[in-house]
């Protein structure tokens, strides 16, 4: 067990690992995930990856493999199944879990709660108590910064009270209460919540990167999918904000910087038992007009936009205190919007239909506002 080997004190650095540990990743296939394998292995770790695919293909994790020449057991598996669950642990003798299998979109959680708290929190419960079972008890877990809610001033601190105003949210804050309780009540876990801000961009390779089914809801990936020809234009939600452009401000963090995040929380709690919390973000905030300027620029020419009515629950403006990450971690962004926006599109011109080699029949491109 990484606790009774690791004797690593003081601020780590970030792509030092206390020694080479065996690491389950949940969510590993995934856009976040993928990345973060990624970097786990040039950090010399082992990698067992755990998903179900409901969002994501093997294939990032062939090309993750193309990338470091190392290679990541995978275990098609669902979390809410405890036995397949508990049968990864059986196998792997693992040292710790990143955890960011989940399900992500806000509107569909609003729509869809059941789905949201079963999939989140009964996955969640069934992975601790094979964690605990196995005596694996050291955990990095995907929280966001849709915990802080509408009412804090920003920038947002981890010491602020949280409250989430949507489903998916909301999962992230029992998450993090689950964890917090069971850290409190047993001194030997160690856990890390780390709320991320906005990320964007792909591994400079170009290899692999975000691929959202169906119409995206996030900003950058929508414009990719402009600059593609896949969509006609991007809606900009809301120019009327108080803010510089009239437009709404967030704070975007490249997931390769994220990633390599994952790396130092790790190393961190290795040696230190408890509860703790960092946002990951770069203490900036970036307009959607800035975004879609700087990806103008990566791809050489003009994207169309229109400017339209504010998208229901979004804040004018928000971005992190990254200053706890950078004391503790030793960790801060390393990449500018521009960086994102070239990595991005590098992704997205390589890749246009993502890890399908082509446009996929019935994959929902005629919704497309005319794309
Ligand atoms: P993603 O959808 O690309 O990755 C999540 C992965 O989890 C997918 O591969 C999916 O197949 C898998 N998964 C979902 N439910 C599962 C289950 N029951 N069992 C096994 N696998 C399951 O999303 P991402 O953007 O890489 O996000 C990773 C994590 O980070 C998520 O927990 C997300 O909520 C969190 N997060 C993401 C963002 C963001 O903007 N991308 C921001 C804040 C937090
Ligand atoms: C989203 C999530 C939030 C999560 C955060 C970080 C939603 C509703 N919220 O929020 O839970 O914590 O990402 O990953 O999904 N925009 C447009 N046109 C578009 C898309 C977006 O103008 O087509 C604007 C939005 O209004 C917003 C900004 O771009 O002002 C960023 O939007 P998005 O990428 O969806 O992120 P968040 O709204 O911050």
């Amino acid at each position: 067990m990484l606790q009774h080997r690791s004797t690593q004190s003081g601020v780590a650095p970030i792509s030092a690992s206390v020694e080479t540990m065996k690491i389950l990743v949940t969510g590993g296939t995934g856009y976040i995930g993928s990345h973060t394998v990624l970097s786990l292995q040039e950090a010399g770790h082992d990698v067992v990856v755990l998903d179900n695919l409901v969002n994501s293909s093997e294939e990032s994790l062939r090309r993750v493999s193309e990338l470091t020449g190392k290679t990541a057991a995978f275990h098609k598996v669902d979390l809410v199944d405890e036995p397949a669950v508990e049968a990864v642990f059986d196998q792997h003798q693992i040292d710790a879990v990143i955890h960011f299998a989940g399900l992500k979109a806000v509107g569909e959680s609003v729509q869809e709660p059941l789905a949201y708290y079963y999939n989140n929190i009964v996955g969640t419960l069934n992975l601790l108590r094979a964690m605990d079972k196995h005596n694996v008890r050291s955990i990095v877990f995907s929280s966001s910064a849709t915990v802080y809610g509408e009412h804090n001033p920003i920038p947002y601190i981890e010491k602020m009270e949280i409250g989430a105003n949507n489903p998916y949210g909301r999962t992230k804050e029992q998450i993090e209460d689950i964890l917090s309780d069971l850290g409190n009540a047993d001194d030997r876990w160690h856990i890390a919540l780390l709320r991320y801000f906005n990320p964007v961009g792909a591994h400079p390779s170009g290899r692999i990167g975000e691929d959202p089914q169906g119409i995206p809801n996030n900003l950058v990936p929508f414009i990719a999918q402009v600059a593609v020809g896949r969509r006609e234009k991007l809606m900009v939600f809301g120019g009327d904000y108080d803010t510089p452009d009239g437009t709404a401000q967030r704070d975007y963090i490249h997931v390769v910087d994220l990633a390599d995040g994952h790396v130092a929380a790790l190393n961190y709690i290795a040696g230190r038992p408890g509860v703790r919390r960092w946002n990951l973000g770069s203490g900036r905030g970036s307009s959607v007009l800035e975004v879609l300027r700087s990806f103008e620029k990566a791809v050489g020419q003009p994207i169309p936009y229109e400017i339209t009515g504010r998208r229901a629950g979004d804040l004018p403006a928000f971005w992190a205190d990254a200053s706890s990450a950078l004391a503790d971690l030793g960790w801060s962004t390393t990449k500018n919007v521009d960086q994102m926006c070239e990595d991005h599109w590098r992704w997205q011109k390589n890749n246009p239909y993502g890890y399908n080699a082509a446009e996929p029949a019935a994959a929902g491109n005629a919704q497309a506002s005319g794309a």
